[in-house]
């Protein structure tokens, strides 16, 4: 689809909250260098321990007095009020979350005030703009609708039925932006994304931890018996997504994306393993990356399957996919092998000096 020969939404100055986590800062840098975005992205993160400022230093640096960072809460409901009135904003695109389910089963409590009271103190600086903003896009997951048998597929009509603390925190904050668009009319859109792979993913989620543990020659920790699916998206096309359905859809619209890449965890877990034996040095013991795969005890409520029927974003707004799970997976794998200098800073925690000396002045 040519999405230049469409009337388009414009924006003059849009708000990234979670802008230097995964997604967030691959749709900063998706939007500043791949569209014709001519206006500035104010990037706002609390920088816990998944965000990392300096995944976009180059962005910084290329675009100056186009990308500002803002180092706040979104639960600090004055300091987002500021952010929206000193730059302008005119959108707001929600990332900021804590994300992942494993932790959400272990310490619950930030996924409630982070998920829920975050996004209720967003909206409420949301709504007090009044006609300023034009869209307050937020972005969901998959996972609200629940666990999919060996058939069928979410789409937007299927009812939430979510089962983690993160997932039900997130329906949390989707039920939430519905209000505020039924009740206050605030200019909502949403979108309930798959599961995302690329570069500048924190290295606790099933992908990067594979990479990095079958490069050092460590364990591979399956869980149960690794049957259970996902639909995998590369990052970008889910950028593409959002930003098609923020200068496209109807105001107040939730659109469903997934990548139409249903795989078993045991054989994306076999297919890197594969990749980084055929793209790094071999282990010292010569044995295949697949001899480390350990089956171990399930996560808790462990959801089955996801598949997204993403037809209303094909047909409505044209988007689709660009990248297959073949190519897109072995770009990823060569990006983490190139990339030590970040993992080491994301694992080390060591960004956090590198905020401190090129953004305590500011
Ligand atoms: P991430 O964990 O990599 O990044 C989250 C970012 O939010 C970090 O930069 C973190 O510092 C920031 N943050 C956390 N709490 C904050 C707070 N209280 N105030 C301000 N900033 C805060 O997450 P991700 O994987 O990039 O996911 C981004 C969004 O996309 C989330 O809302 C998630 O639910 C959704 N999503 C993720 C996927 C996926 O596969 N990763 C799929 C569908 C939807
Ligand atoms: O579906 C969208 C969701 O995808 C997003 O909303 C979440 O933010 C994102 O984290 C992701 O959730 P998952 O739980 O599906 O992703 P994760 O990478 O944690 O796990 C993918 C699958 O791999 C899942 O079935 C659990 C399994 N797994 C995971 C890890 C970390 C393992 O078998 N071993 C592991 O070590």
């Amino acid at each position: 689809m040519d999405l230049k020969t469409q009337k388009m939404r414009t924006f003059n100055n849009i708000l990234v909250t979670g802008g230097a986590g995964f997604i967030g800062s691959n749709f900063i840098r998706y939007v500043l260098t791949k569209t014709d975005f001519a206006g500035r992205i104010v990037n706002y993160d609390a920088l816990t321990y998944a965000g990392n400022a300096e995944s976009l230093a180059d962005v910084a640096q290329a675009f100056p007095g186009r990308y500002e960072f803002v180092h706040a809460d979104i639960r600090d409901g004055a300091a987002v009020a500021a952010a929206l009135e000193k730059y302008s904003v005119d959108a707001i695109v929600h990332f900021a979350a804590e994300s992942h389910v494993d932790r959400s089963i272990t310490s619950p409590d930030d996924f409630v005030q982070t998920n829920i009271v975050g996004t209720f103190r967003l909206l409420e600086a949301a709504r007090a703009m009044g006609r300023k903003l034009a869209l307050f896009h937020h972005v969901s997951t998959d996972e609200v609708f629940g666990s999919l048998g060996e058939t069928g597929f979410f789409s937007e009509t299927t009812p939430y039925a979510p089962h983690s603390p993160y997932s039900a925190s997130k329906a949390g904050s989707d039920h939430l932006v519905r209000a505020f668009r039924d009740t206050y009319g605030l200019p909502v859109t949403l979108t309930n994304c798959s599961n995302n792979y690329g570069p500048y993913q924190f290295p606790e989620k099933l992908i990067p931890l594979m990479i990095l543990n079958a490069l050092e020659g460590k364990e591979l920790p399956v869980y149960g018996e690794g049957t259970n699916v996902r639909d995998w998206l590369h990052v970008e096309d889910h950028c593409e997504a959002i930003w098609t359905v923020m200068t496209k859809a109807a105001i107040g619209e939730t659109y469903c994306v997934g990548g139409r890449n249903e795989m078993r965890n045991i054989d994306v877990v076999g297919k890197i393993c594969a990749l980084v034996d055929t793209l790094a040095p071999p282990l010292a013991s010569g044995a295949p990356r697949s001899s480390l795969i350990r089956h171990v005890k399930d996560r808790l409520g462990h959801d089955r399957r996801y598949a997204i029927d993403c037809s209303k974003l094909e047909r409505d707004l044209g988007w689709k996919p660009a990248h297959d799970a073949k190519t897109g997976f072995e770009e990823t794998v060569k990006w983490y092998l190139a990339s030590s200098r970040w993992v080491d800073s994301v694992r080390t925690g060591a960004y956090r000096n590198w905020i401190e000396r090129n953004y305590a002045s500011r």
